[in-house]
Protein backbone atom coordinates (compact mmCIF):
# COMPACT_ATOMS: atom_id res chain seq x y z
CA UNK A 1 0.00 0.00 0.00
CA UNK A 2 2.66 2.58 0.96
CA UNK A 3 4.50 1.72 -2.30
CA UNK A 4 1.85 3.79 -3.99
CA UNK A 5 1.86 6.21 -1.82
CA UNK A 6 4.44 9.53 -3.11
CA UNK A 7 7.62 10.42 -2.32
CA UNK A 8 7.71 14.15 -0.76
CA UNK A 9 10.68 16.51 -2.16
CA UNK A 10 10.98 19.48 -0.56
CA UNK A 11 13.05 22.47 -1.13
CA UNK A 12 13.73 26.37 -0.14
CA UNK A 13 12.41 27.61 -3.57
CA UNK A 14 12.61 25.77 -7.12
CA UNK A 15 16.33 24.78 -7.08
CA UNK A 16 15.46 21.15 -5.65
CA UNK A 17 14.04 20.47 -9.07
CA UNK A 18 17.35 19.34 -9.74
CA UNK A 19 16.92 16.75 -7.41
CA UNK A 20 13.76 15.97 -9.00
CA UNK A 21 15.09 15.42 -12.45
CA UNK A 22 17.85 13.39 -11.12
CA UNK A 23 15.23 11.52 -9.20
CA UNK A 24 12.53 10.62 -12.04
CA UNK A 25 16.04 9.09 -14.14
CA UNK A 26 16.29 6.38 -11.36
CA UNK A 27 12.91 5.88 -10.13
CA UNK A 28 10.50 6.59 -13.47
CA UNK A 29 7.99 5.20 -11.56
CA UNK A 30 7.66 7.30 -8.26
CA UNK A 31 5.08 10.37 -8.26
CA UNK A 32 6.55 13.08 -6.56
CA UNK A 33 4.78 15.68 -4.82
CA UNK A 34 7.32 18.90 -4.76
CA UNK A 35 6.83 21.94 -2.55
CA UNK A 36 9.13 25.04 -2.96
CA UNK A 37 9.16 27.66 -0.32
CA UNK A 38 8.82 30.23 -3.16
CA UNK A 39 7.65 32.80 -0.86
CA UNK A 40 10.87 32.76 1.62
CA UNK A 41 13.77 31.38 -0.92
CA UNK A 42 16.32 32.24 0.03
CA UNK A 43 17.32 30.28 3.11
CA UNK A 44 21.17 30.02 2.67
CA UNK A 45 21.67 33.30 3.86
CA UNK A 46 18.98 32.85 7.05
CA UNK A 47 19.95 31.72 10.75
CA UNK A 48 20.07 28.25 11.31
CA UNK A 49 16.74 28.41 13.67
CA UNK A 50 14.55 30.79 10.74
CA UNK A 51 15.25 27.92 8.31
CA UNK A 52 14.55 25.17 10.94
CA UNK A 53 11.24 26.79 11.86
CA UNK A 54 10.53 26.67 8.01
CA UNK A 55 11.34 23.40 7.30
CA UNK A 56 8.64 22.14 9.75
CA UNK A 57 6.17 24.04 8.17
CA UNK A 58 6.72 22.92 5.05
CA UNK A 59 7.30 19.08 5.42
CA UNK A 60 4.43 18.70 8.04
CA UNK A 61 2.18 20.18 4.71
CA UNK A 62 3.73 17.42 3.11
CA UNK A 63 3.14 14.61 5.63
CA UNK A 64 -0.54 15.77 5.35
CA UNK A 65 -0.55 14.35 1.91
CA UNK A 66 0.52 11.27 3.01
CA UNK A 67 3.95 10.96 1.76
CA UNK A 68 6.12 7.64 1.98
CA UNK A 69 9.08 9.58 2.59
CA UNK A 70 10.43 12.91 2.27
CA UNK A 71 13.48 14.05 0.69
CA UNK A 72 15.20 17.12 1.58
CA UNK A 73 16.95 18.75 -1.60
CA UNK A 74 17.62 21.66 -0.21
CA UNK A 75 21.09 21.37 1.41
CA UNK A 76 20.85 24.32 3.75
CA UNK A 77 17.85 22.88 5.35
CA UNK A 78 20.07 19.25 5.24
CA UNK A 79 23.21 21.02 6.93
CA UNK A 80 20.75 22.14 10.05
CA UNK A 81 16.87 20.56 9.96
CA UNK A 82 17.03 16.97 9.65
CA UNK A 83 17.14 15.88 13.31
CA UNK A 84 14.56 18.26 14.40
CA UNK A 85 12.20 16.69 10.95
CA UNK A 86 13.20 13.05 12.28
CA UNK A 87 11.79 13.92 16.17
CA UNK A 88 8.57 16.33 14.91
CA UNK A 89 7.77 13.72 11.62
CA UNK A 90 7.04 10.26 11.97
CA UNK A 91 8.37 9.11 8.37
CA UNK A 92 11.66 8.79 7.10
CA UNK A 93 13.58 11.83 5.95
CA UNK A 94 16.47 11.80 3.95
CA UNK A 95 18.96 14.42 3.46
CA UNK A 96 21.03 15.98 0.76
CA UNK A 97 24.63 15.92 2.66
CA UNK A 98 25.62 12.41 3.37
CA UNK A 99 25.18 11.13 -0.29
CA UNK A 100 27.44 14.57 -1.70
CA UNK A 101 29.59 13.68 1.41
CA UNK A 102 30.10 9.80 0.28
CA UNK A 103 30.44 10.50 -3.61
CA UNK A 104 33.31 13.21 -2.99
CA UNK A 105 35.32 11.07 -0.32
CA UNK A 106 34.83 8.06 -2.80
CA UNK A 107 36.30 10.25 -5.45
CA UNK A 108 39.02 11.88 -3.98
CA UNK A 109 42.78 10.52 -3.64
CA UNK A 110 44.55 13.08 -1.86
CA UNK A 111 42.10 13.49 0.59
CA UNK A 112 41.10 17.14 0.57
CA UNK A 113 37.95 18.08 -0.66
CA UNK A 114 35.87 21.18 -1.55
CA UNK A 115 32.66 21.97 -1.10
CA UNK A 116 30.89 25.14 -2.73
CA UNK A 117 27.21 25.91 -0.95
CA UNK A 118 25.36 28.62 0.76
CA UNK A 119 26.68 31.12 3.96
CA UNK A 120 24.22 28.55 5.88
CA UNK A 121 25.37 25.29 4.86
CA UNK A 122 29.35 25.85 5.33
CA UNK A 123 28.71 27.89 8.23
CA UNK A 124 26.82 24.64 10.03
CA UNK A 125 29.76 22.63 9.61
CA UNK A 126 27.72 19.69 8.07
CA UNK A 127 29.59 18.47 5.41
CA UNK A 128 32.99 18.11 7.26
CA UNK A 129 30.71 16.27 10.00
CA UNK A 130 29.34 14.17 7.37
CA UNK A 131 32.90 13.57 5.97
CA UNK A 132 34.08 12.29 9.20
CA UNK A 133 31.49 10.08 9.43
CA UNK A 134 32.72 7.75 6.65
CA UNK A 135 36.33 8.84 6.28
CA UNK A 136 39.05 9.64 9.36
CA UNK A 137 41.57 10.60 6.56
CA UNK A 138 39.13 13.31 4.10
CA UNK A 139 39.53 16.87 5.22
CA UNK A 140 36.94 19.35 3.77
CA UNK A 141 37.38 23.02 2.61
CA UNK A 142 34.61 25.09 2.62
CA UNK A 143 33.27 28.14 0.07
CA UNK A 144 30.61 29.77 0.42
CA UNK A 145 29.29 30.79 -3.17
CA UNK A 146 26.15 33.20 -2.55
CA UNK A 147 26.11 35.15 -6.03
CA UNK A 148 25.95 31.38 -7.66
CA UNK A 149 21.84 31.30 -6.38
CA UNK A 150 20.57 34.15 -8.25
CA UNK A 151 22.78 33.43 -11.54
CA UNK A 152 21.15 30.01 -11.57
CA UNK A 153 17.81 31.77 -11.15
CA UNK A 154 18.23 34.13 -13.65
CA UNK A 155 19.18 31.68 -15.93
CA UNK A 156 22.49 33.45 -16.49
CA UNK A 157 24.31 30.13 -16.39
CA UNK A 158 27.22 30.81 -19.33
CA UNK A 159 29.63 33.71 -20.09
CA UNK A 160 31.39 35.91 -17.86
CA UNK A 161 29.62 36.56 -15.67
CA UNK A 162 29.38 33.55 -14.49
CA UNK A 163 32.70 32.66 -15.26
CA UNK A 164 34.47 35.14 -13.16
CA UNK A 165 31.78 34.56 -10.11
CA UNK A 166 33.04 30.79 -10.19
CA UNK A 167 36.42 31.68 -10.80
CA UNK A 168 36.28 33.55 -7.39
CA UNK A 169 34.67 31.10 -5.69
CA UNK A 170 36.87 27.79 -6.87
CA UNK A 171 40.54 30.30 -6.53
CA UNK A 172 40.40 29.01 -2.50
CA UNK A 173 40.08 25.97 -3.09
CA UNK A 174 42.46 25.65 -5.99
CA UNK A 175 45.00 27.00 -2.70
CA UNK A 176 43.78 24.90 -0.61
CA UNK A 177 44.81 22.04 -3.12
CA UNK A 178 41.48 19.73 -3.12
CA UNK A 179 41.15 17.19 -5.81
CA UNK A 180 37.38 16.99 -5.65
CA UNK A 181 34.69 19.98 -5.55
CA UNK A 182 30.91 19.38 -4.54
CA UNK A 183 28.19 20.95 -5.92
CA UNK A 184 26.63 21.66 -2.30
CA UNK A 185 23.65 23.50 -3.19
CA UNK A 186 20.39 22.70 -5.23
CA UNK A 187 21.55 25.09 -8.02
CA UNK A 188 25.04 24.85 -8.56
CA UNK A 189 24.35 21.77 -11.12
CA UNK A 190 23.50 24.63 -13.55
CA UNK A 191 26.56 26.12 -13.58
CA UNK A 192 27.92 22.89 -13.62
CA UNK A 193 30.00 23.76 -16.96
CA UNK A 194 31.27 26.88 -16.06
CA UNK A 195 32.05 26.13 -12.18
CA UNK A 196 33.81 21.95 -14.02
CA UNK A 197 35.74 24.64 -16.45
CA UNK A 198 36.99 26.45 -13.90
CA UNK A 199 38.21 24.08 -11.75
CA UNK A 200 39.93 21.95 -14.13
CA UNK A 201 41.27 25.04 -15.50
CA UNK A 202 42.50 26.07 -11.74
CA UNK A 203 43.35 22.88 -10.03
CA UNK A 204 44.02 20.75 -12.98
CA UNK A 205 42.54 18.32 -15.65
CA UNK A 206 42.34 15.76 -12.71
CA UNK A 207 40.38 17.20 -10.29
CA UNK A 208 36.78 15.74 -9.96
CA UNK A 209 32.86 17.96 -9.39
CA UNK A 210 31.02 15.77 -7.30
CA UNK A 211 27.17 16.54 -8.31
CA UNK A 212 25.38 15.96 -5.13
CA UNK A 213 21.89 16.05 -6.55
CA UNK A 214 22.55 12.43 -8.25
CA UNK A 215 24.42 10.94 -5.38
CA UNK A 216 21.11 11.82 -3.42
CA UNK A 217 18.91 10.30 -6.10
CA UNK A 218 21.01 6.49 -5.96
CA UNK A 219 20.34 6.77 -2.05
CA UNK A 220 16.65 7.29 -2.02
CA UNK A 221 16.36 4.88 -4.61
CA UNK A 222 18.93 2.24 -2.27
CA UNK A 223 16.77 3.30 0.59
CA UNK A 224 13.23 2.46 -1.20
CA UNK A 225 14.35 -0.42 -2.86
CA UNK A 226 15.83 -2.25 0.37
CA UNK A 227 12.30 -1.40 1.85
CA UNK A 228 10.07 -2.81 -1.10
CA UNK A 229 8.86 0.53 -1.44
CA UNK A 230 9.63 0.99 -5.41
CA UNK A 231 6.62 2.30 -6.91
CA UNK A 232 6.30 0.48 -10.74
CA UNK A 233 4.60 2.25 -13.39
CA UNK A 234 4.38 5.52 -15.12
CA UNK A 235 4.76 8.46 -11.89
CA UNK A 236 4.29 12.41 -12.28
CA UNK A 237 5.19 15.53 -10.70
CA UNK A 238 3.45 17.33 -8.50
CA UNK A 239 4.30 21.06 -7.87
CA UNK A 240 3.42 23.28 -4.60
CA UNK A 241 4.91 26.38 -4.20
CA UNK A 242 4.18 29.19 -1.23
CA UNK A 243 4.20 31.89 -3.97
CA UNK A 244 4.24 32.01 -7.62
CA UNK A 245 6.97 34.14 -9.26
CA UNK A 246 6.22 35.98 -12.26
CA UNK A 247 9.34 34.05 -14.35
CA UNK A 248 7.75 30.46 -12.67
CA UNK A 249 7.41 28.31 -15.38
CA UNK A 250 10.83 29.32 -17.61
CA UNK A 251 12.42 29.41 -14.15
CA UNK A 252 10.89 25.70 -12.76
CA UNK A 253 11.28 24.75 -15.94
CA UNK A 254 14.98 25.33 -16.26
CA UNK A 255 15.43 23.27 -13.26
CA UNK A 256 13.40 20.61 -14.28
CA UNK A 257 14.74 19.90 -17.60
CA UNK A 258 11.32 19.48 -18.54
CA UNK A 259 8.04 21.39 -19.43
CA UNK A 260 6.02 22.56 -15.96
CA UNK A 261 2.54 21.82 -16.64
CA UNK A 262 0.26 22.18 -13.07
CA UNK A 263 1.01 23.66 -9.90
CA UNK A 264 -0.39 25.00 -7.18
CA UNK A 265 0.07 27.53 -4.59
CA UNK A 266 -0.17 26.75 -0.50
CA UNK A 267 -0.50 28.81 2.08
CA UNK A 268 2.03 28.00 5.11
N1 LIG B 1 18.20 25.33 -1.79
C1 LIG B 1 19.35 26.04 -1.27
C2 LIG B 1 20.48 25.03 -1.01
O1 LIG B 1 20.57 24.00 -1.64
C3 LIG B 1 19.80 27.15 -2.19
C4 LIG B 1 18.83 28.30 -2.29
C5 LIG B 1 18.59 29.02 -0.97
O2 LIG B 1 19.50 29.69 -0.48
O3 LIG B 1 17.48 28.88 -0.45
O4 LIG B 1 21.30 25.27 -0.17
Amino acid sequence: MRRRAPLGVFDSGLGGLTVVRALREVLPGEDIVYLGDTARVPYGTKGAATVVKYALACSRHLVARDVKALVVACNTVSAVAPERMRVELDLPVLGVIEPGARAAVAATRSGRIGVLATAGTIASGAYPRAVAQVSTRAEVVGQAAPLLVPLAEEGWTEGEVPRLAARRYVEPLARATVDVVVLGCTHYPLLRPVIEAEVRALIGPEAAVVDSAHAMASDVRAFLEERDLVRDGTGGVRLLVTDVPRTFREVAGRFLGDVVEDVEQVDL
